[in-house]
């Protein structure tokens, strides 16, 4: 149980330091700023964003369930769109660890 719990949590962290990268490698930063800050009043801040929020956020743009006049800049990006459910996770943990 302890050794399980111990992989879990080894896992998370890795998990936190992927989603730095991709944050940036999945282009996100180009809109939402290298520290979570977005580059325009119209678009969203993501750091600090609740982990959950995020992800069921990221999903539901990349569905096409929420969709307004921006989403089309993320649901038209051939990068942001090939994101998988792991790295939507990882890039969330990294999001709201941010100090
Ligand atoms: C080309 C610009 C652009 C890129 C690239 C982009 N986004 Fe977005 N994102 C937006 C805009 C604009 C919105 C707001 C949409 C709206 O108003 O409904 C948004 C919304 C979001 C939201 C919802 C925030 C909230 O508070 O509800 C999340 C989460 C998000 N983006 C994460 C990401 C992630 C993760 C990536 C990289 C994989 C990414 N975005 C790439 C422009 C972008």
């Amino acid at each position: 149980m302890l050794s399980l719990l111990a992989f879990f949590m080894a896992g998370l962290s890795a998990s936190a330091q992927d989603g730095e990268r991709l944050y940036v490698y999945k282009f996100c930063t180009t809109c939402h700023g290298q520290k979570g800050i977005s580059i325009a009043p119209n678009y969203p801040n993501l750091a600090k964003q609740n982990e959950l929020y995020m992800v069921n956020q990221v999903k539901d743009i990349i569905a096409k369930k929420r969709s307004s006049k921006l989403t089309p800049l993320m649901t038209e990006h051939p990068v942001v769109i090939s994101i998988s459910d792991e790295e939507i996770a990882a890039i969330a943990v990294h999001m709201n660890s941010i100090k």
